[in-house]
């Protein structure tokens, strides 16, 4: 008989690739579908950054490289930190990896052991459970809901701690809601990981995708002590149109590193070469090649957010980051059937909240044309009007 290891058994499979799959095979079968399921801009990557690519590979560039990543590179995003985010990382502290999802499974891996506790907030990113499942680890999860503006409050973080914390996961902007944290808010969780030697994890994926003049802000910025305790995640998928690349980053204490070095030589080795050098052009740029994708999207978000207005049933939190909406049908039904239904019926592809441990939400995601958000928002409003309670 097959036996599984138990760790990988109970790990779920992801219902945002299941939904998605659904869209395409009705897209398929010739259906006018409208996909709110997207995880990942629609631009095609900027020009530059795929003549970078080109010329590696003219140059030959399509060998190993260390295994953390060419030196080049780390020296790029060194300075990237310095400029962006006031974080003086030396290159020896930074690890490329495939994708910043790689460098979070890998951080859960070197950090934690059978038992250890960690903690991150629902609605939380899909992968979180599954990577402290992967390591032996127990999420401790923290309900945040609308009230809380979907964040952890100090008391609410102090209330989680026990013993046998060892590590806690931020996410801002947030997938799914969209929502950040202020340097007021992570000073006060800063303070708390202090005192109690809690490692902190900072997926900052979403940085460069902030709307309204809100201020991006590094937890690890925030003093020595929480520099000492944070690893900084970031990557390129998101903020230049790179998710197919694969490659993401963590910057963090030397020892840490040291230890993710071994563990990714022994698994993947080093990230594809020709994608570090697509990367380095990247994050070389100035953020003008950036800053017009932005725009779009923030216009879609008012777009999207406006639509929504017309369907008085439904509420959101307006969201200052990243992509989505995170949409409450509580009004209206149990979300996860009803994201089904109205993939079958009308077409609209959303994905339900209990992906992100808050079951009465579905995320539509605003990574799509204009004409497609009137469009999908009007027939989820017609499905609502004829099937809503
Ligand atoms: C919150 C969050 N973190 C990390 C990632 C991983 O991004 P990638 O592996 O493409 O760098 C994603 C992608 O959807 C995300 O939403």
């Amino acid at each position: 008989m097959l036996t599984i290891n138990r760790r990988v058994k109970e790990m779920l499979g992801s219902t945002t690739l299941a939904i998605t799959a659904r869209a395409k095979e009705l897209a398929a079968q010739g259906h006018d579908v409208v996909n709110f399921g997207a995880g990942e801009p629609d631009f095609d990557t900027p020009d530059f950054i795929k003549a970078a690519a080109i010329e590696a590979m003219n140059k030959g560039q399509t060998k190993y490289t260390p295994s953390i990543g060419t030196q080049e590179l780390r020296e790029a995003i060194a300075a990237k930190f310095l400029r962006d985010n006031k974080l003086t990382y030396k290159p020896s502290q930074i690890v490329v990896s495939c994708g910043a999802k790689h460098s979070l499974f890998n951080i859960i891996q070197v950090l934690i052991d059978d038992g250890d506790e960690v903690i991150f907030q629902a609605p939380y990113w899909v992968s979180y459970p599954e990577m402290v499942k992967a390591a032996g680890g127990k999420s401790v999860i923290i309900d945040t809901d609308a009230k809380s503006d979907f964040k952890i409050t100090p008391e609410a973080l102090k209330k989680h701690i026990t013993p046998k914390t060892k590590m806690l996961i931020l996410n801002s902007p947030s997938n799914p809601t969209g929502v950040m944290y202020h340097k007021d808010e992570l000073a006060a969780i800063a303070a708390i990981c202090v005192a109690h030697k809690i490692y902190v994890i900072s997926d900052e994926i979403y940085e460069k995708l902030i709307y309204d003049n809100n201020e991006f802000v590094s937890i690890a910025a925030l003093g020595k002590e929480i520099f000492d305790l944070t690893i900084t995640v970031n990557g390129v998928s998101k903020a230049y149109a790179m998710t197919g690349w694969r490659i993401g980053y963590a910057a963090g204490p030397l020892e840490i590193m040291e230890y993710i070095k071994k563990y990714q030589d022994h698994s993947t080795s080093n990230p594809t070469s020709i994608s570090q050098a697509a990367s380095m052009a990247a994050l070389k740029a100035s953020d003008d090649t950036i800053e017009a994708m932005r725009k779009v999207f923030r216009a879609r978000r008012d777009l999207m957010l406006k639509c929504l207005d017309a369907i008085p049933s439904l509420s959101y939190i307006r969201p200052e980051g990243a992509f989505y909406v995170f949409c409450d049908f509580s009004k209206v039904g149990n979300a996860t059937s009803i994201a089904k239904q109205m993939l079958d019926e009308v077409k609209v592809a959303g994905i339900p909240g209990d992906s992100f441990g808050a079951p009465n939400y579905i995320r539509f995601s605003f990574a799509t044309s204009d004409e497609r958000i009137r469009e999908g928002i009007k027939r989820v409003g017609e499905w609502v009007k004829k099937y809503g309670k």
